[in-house]
């Protein structure tokens, strides 16, 4: 009986190709789907779940798990990761956990059920033993935005600490004299890292008080409350440093909404790189290359599923500052 393995050989393509046109997912050249549909009629190919374990896949399914598919960070990851998973021939099953753990614990139980190849991880209220558990399982899996100590899980992060830091030097740099900071879910490295950053940039300074850090969820709505109670204790707060682009969204309304005009009053900078060109005024952040992470976190799961042995565990990537009229200097 013809396997993929024959088929991929035969019409001198990868098997990842090969998987691509019988799943119609992701790009074939049409030369290549030409010579791949002769080849399977010539072999009398028929893809069956014995041919996919020969290349190496249980499902040729993975698992994607975010915790807030509103927030445009992740519907942009998400793209970069379906992507890179149609290029290997895999389908992309997407979880939106709207930060629940009981919902997230179903999703985990059922992508298990459907005997997924693997699964990427985004998550605020994931915990170690969750992932100790999938691993008891050999269920490979990359986790974004978190590190563990445990150092067998794969992490990818962003250099958070160091943006924390630009951003409040940034707003120094645009004549800020007093500026707050409203945090993320304290549950993952990368809020912590990023308020980590702001600290260190503004311990020492003669404006800095811990009640300048108001205590947030990365949502529109838990931003604009944070900015609220920001402003109640301190009402002369110059800059503001959010810990995510929604939540800068969200502080800009309570600002305006205070009769604050920015960025002449305060000036604002968010973190993330979300593009929200809607904004008036276009908000300045510390961007993420969000692309470039979902499909290094495709890359590496592929690589765990393989079994290779050089996967690099902690991979941490630059940000980068992008400058716009929330911060313009008065
Ligand atoms: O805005 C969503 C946030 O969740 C991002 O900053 C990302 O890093 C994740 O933690």
């Amino acid at each position: 009986m013809a396997t993929i393995k024959d088929v991929s050989k035969l019409a001198g393509v990868s098997v990842a190709t090969v998987s691509r046109y019988l799943n119609k997912n992701g790009y074939v050249s049409k030369e290549a789907a030409e010579t791949i549909a002769e080849v399977i009629e010539k072999l009398n190919y028929r893809p069956n779940n014995i041919a996919r374990s020969l290349a190496g896949m249980k499902s040729a399914t993975i698992g994607l798990m975010v915790p807030d598919i509103l927030n445009p960070f992740f519907p942009e990851l998400a793209r970069s990761i379906e992507d890179a998973a149609n290029g290997y021939g895999y389908t992309v099953m997407l979880c939106n956990t709207d930060n629940d753990s009981v919902k997230e614990r179903k999703y985990i139980d059922t992508l298990l059920q459907k005997q997924v190849d693997g699964i990427i991880i985004s998550s605020y209220t994931i915990k170690p033993e969750h992932l100790t558990g999938l691993q008891k399982q050999s269920i490979p899996v990359v986790l974004m935005d978190n590190v563990f100590s445990s150092d067998s899980v794969v992490s990818l992060t962003v250099e958070n600490r160091r943006g924390g830091e630009l951003a409040v030097q940034h707003l120094l740099a645009q004549g800020c004299s007093k500026i707050a900071h409203i945090c993320g879910p304290l549950t993952i490295t990368s809020s912590r890292e990023r308020t980590a950053g702001f600290e260190d940039a503004s311990r020492g300074t003669d404006w800095f008080t811990p009640s300048l850090i108001g205590y947030s969820d990365f949502t529109v709505k838990g931003g604009y409350s944070a900015m609220k109670e920001l402003l109640a204790l301190h009402p002369d707060l110059d800059g503001v440093f959010a810990s995510n682009d929604l939540m800068a969204a969200g502080a800009m309304k309570a600002l305006q909404e205070t009769g604050r005009s920015i960025p002449s009053d305060v000036k604002v900078v968010g973190f993330d790189g979300i593009g929200l060109e809607m904004m008036n005024p276009e908000l300045s952040t510390i961007a993420q290359p969000i692309s470039e992470l979902g499909k290094t976190a495709m890359d590496s799961l592929v690589g765990l599923i393989r079994e290779e042995s050089d996967i690099v565990t902690d991979q941490v990537f630059p940000v980068t500052l992008i400058k716009k009229q929330s911060t313009r200097k008065n």
